[in-house]
């Protein structure tokens, strides 16, 4: 197809109504779609069910050190899940922790924490520096804008390539201003862009000088076995941070969630020592221990890392024809045509749709009266705001291929009528 701005007058008019009679033909289907969040397919949950049997009917309900996994005790979590899920963080056992069955709860309190008694090199609790400030790289994941939002923590949008946050820009923020406590970084297979830090981006982000002392960088490795296409290296941000002198800098995060079951496999988190050792006091007073029970069947499960890597080559069997579908629609209706670009991600949960000014809530809205829903258009940024309106996030995982085909093609009709509407402007 011409590109839209190419065309004259006479020849958008044209097209635009082929692509209304299009979307007039989704409408009348009475379609019922569902791309909004990044969900495993129900079959990429089949692959987890054995796991569900491996202790039944099981009298051993040890661990390799004795520890009786039935009981209270070792609020750390076994030695035998943090050796494994170390190994996944490429970190050793004494610098990880597992934290129950969600990242983002432990996410979420050790902000809160830091927000109420500081961390490790704090003079005082965040909240009390009256203003605390986290960098936020767009397009980025909402949930993580939520956890900033809900405690009143004020975000600086700063832009994200498929490579990694503007390094310069946040250089410089960090360097003046003590109230920057921290950033959020989604390293690998990036949420939403799918893409992966270059070893420019981890060092930089190591080493940088930051006013605040006890300034933390949260690195959310949600995705870090998830390749679709290609497996992309990643440096160690916790080695990065010790080789320039700030070893208690990095946070950690990762889960089973996108391995095995949802909110219901380990979350995970990894530090330094120290920072682990001030964490463990910290959480004293919240828990006893979390379902060491859980721990135990991952670890049966996975025997060690390798049998991680092979449930993750089972689970991109699963998830590349339904990206392949995607992208590959999207070549075929878009490509070329001026109605937007999008990002071929390397692996992760999702697909970047980055729009002409002004049109990702109309595309938003066609998609929804035609059936199709997708995720809340401004959720990739701040505050919900988009300041240029332009971005969504595309998540087909969840939906068989059939509906990904519908869903798209709605999309992308709807693309280009958004877009021929704003060059009516
Ligand atoms: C970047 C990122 N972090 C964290 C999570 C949630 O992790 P958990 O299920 O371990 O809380 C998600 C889920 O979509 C995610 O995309």
């Amino acid at each position: 197809m011409k590109n839209l701005r190419e065309m004259t007058q006479e020849e958008r008019s044209a097209e635009k109504k082929s692509q209304l009679e299009r979307y007039q033909q989704y409408l009348d289907r009475g379609l019922q779609l569902n791309m909004t969040r990044g969900k495993p397919g129900e079959d990429q949950l089949e692959l987890s069910m054995p796991m569900l049997n491996v202790l039944n009917g099981e009298s051993d309900c040890r661990d390799s050190f004795g520890v009786d996994c039935r009981n209270y005790g070792e609020l750390l979590g076994s030695m035998d899940a943090r050796k494994l899920f170390g190994n996944y963080l490429e970190i050793s056992a004494e610098e990880t922790i597992i934290v129950g069955s969600s990242s983002l709860t432990f996410m979420y309190d050790c902000i809160a924490r830091a927000m109420l008694k500081g961390v490790l090199d704090s003079k005082e609790p965040w909240i009390r520096s009256g203003k605390t400030k986290f960098i936020c790289p767009v397009p980025g994941y909402d949930r993580h804008f939520t956890i900033c939002e809900f405690l009143g923590i004020e975000m600086i949008p700063v832009e994200l390539s498929p490579l990694g946050p503007d390094m310069e820009t946040i250089r410089k923020l960090v360097k003046e201003d003590e109230t920057i406590k921290g950033i959020w970084c989604v390293p690998k297979y990036t949420n939403p862009y799918g893409g992966c830090y270059s070893d420019e981006t981890v060092r930089a982000l190591a080493s940088m000088e930051t006013k605040a002392e006890d300034f933390r960088i949260f690195w959310d490795n949600a995705y870090g076995m998830h390749y679709i296409y290609k497996d992309v290296p990643v440096l160690n941000i916790l080695d990065e941070c010790k080789k320039a002198g700030n070893p208690n800098r990095a946070y950690l995060f990762g889960s089973t969630s996108k391995i095995t079951f949802p909110g219901a496999g380990v979350g995970f988190f990894g530090a330094s020592v120290e920072n682990i050792k001030y964490t463990q006091k910290q959480i004293a007073a919240q828990s006893i221990s979390w379902d060491k029970l859980n721990m135990l069947r991952h670890v049966r499960f996975f025997g060690n890392i390798e049998g991680i890597r092979r449930m993750m080559d089972r689970q991109a069997a699963l998830l590349r024809p339904k990206f392949d579908r995607v992208l590959s629609i999207l070549e075929s209706e878009l490509d070329g045509c001026g109605a937007g670009e999008w990002v071929r991600p390397d692996g992760g949960y999702f697909i970047t749709y980055i729009g002409n000014k002004g049109c990702a809530k109309r595309i938003h809205q066609l998609c929804k009266e035609a059936g199709v829903l997708l995720t809340e258009p401004g959720a990739t940024h701040p505050y919900h705001n988009d300041p240029e309106d332009r971005f969504l996030r595309i998540a087909p995982s969840y939906p068989p291929v059939n509906e990904l085909q519908t869903a798209m093609e709605v999309f992308c009709v709807s693309a280009k009528i958004a877009s021929l509407e704003a060059l009516e402007i």
